[in-house]
């Protein structure tokens, strides 16, 4: 599925904040990244979306070295994946529902199939009245639960998450992961990254651990 092999990443001239990154992630399978404040969590996720480039070491993707894709490819291999961003990263001028539709649009559903499961979606994380409402006026908790809906509603084949329930109580982070539970069993591979040792502990799926630049295998 997704493969760093020696990888290293520095910002600038700074050191390096990661070292030595080895991960073989399994096609459908179901995995966390635990780590502290600043142990370069959301670096990692960065790389394994092609955002930014590692400084060393070598990544593939579906068993291509994603260093290699052209600019038509980028986006092809994008669409294979849903990322929930640490900061949810919804377009501002879009509504919930219009942020949740894009990726359908992209993938040219009907409006009417699309406005089916925007809706459908909307309403299992809870916002069936916040349909029309723009991202600025929506609370952290709802702006993530939007950005959660847009990650999934594509069924993609790689699901990346960054701290996805961190702004939602305890009940609606219960319903979220049910959603991650439902993609999964559909064959999605996942991968969260978290500080939330509890929820780790909770699932019991395979744990890496980041902490000084160092990635610890799950044991
Ligand atoms: N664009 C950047 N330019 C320079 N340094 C950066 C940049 N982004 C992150 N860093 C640094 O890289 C390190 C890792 O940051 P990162 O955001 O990946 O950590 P994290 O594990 O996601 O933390 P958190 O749990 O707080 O979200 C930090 O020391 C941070 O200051
Ligand atoms: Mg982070």
């Amino acid at each position: 599925m997704i493969r760093f092999e020696n990888v290293g990443l520095r910002y600038g001239k700074g050191a390096e904040i990661l070292r030595d990154i080895n991960i073989d992630l399994q096609p459908g399978s179901f995995n966390f990244l635990l780590g502290p404040s600043g142990a370069g969590k959301t670096s990692l996720l960065k790389l394994m979306y092609f955002s930014i480039k590692p400084s060393r070491g070598r990544i593939s993707m579906f068993d291509r070295d994603i260093s290699t894709l052209s600019r038509q490819e980028r986006p092809m291999f994008r669409r294979k994946m849903g990322v929930i961003f640490q900061d949810y990263r919804l377009l501002p001028h879009l509504s919930a529902m219009n942020n949740v539709a894009l990726p359908l649009r992209i993938a040219g559903l009907s409006e009417s199939q699309i406005q089916n499961n925007v809706k459908e979606l909307l309403n299992w994380v809870g916002l069936e009245d916040r349909l029309d409402a723009m991202p600025a006026t929506l609370s952290g908790g709802q702006q993530q639960r939007v950005a959660f809906a847009r990650a999934v509603i594509n069924r993609p084949s790689f699901l990346l998450a960054d701290e996805p329930t961190g702004s939602v109580d305890s009940k609606t982070a219960k319903r979220l992961y049910q959603l991650f539970h439902d993609l999964h069993s559909l064959g999605t591979t996942i991968f969260i990254a978290t500080h939330s040792k509890d929820l780790v502990h909770e699932f019991g799926y395979p744990c890496y651990y980041l902490e000084n630049g160092i990635l610890h295998q799950p044991r």
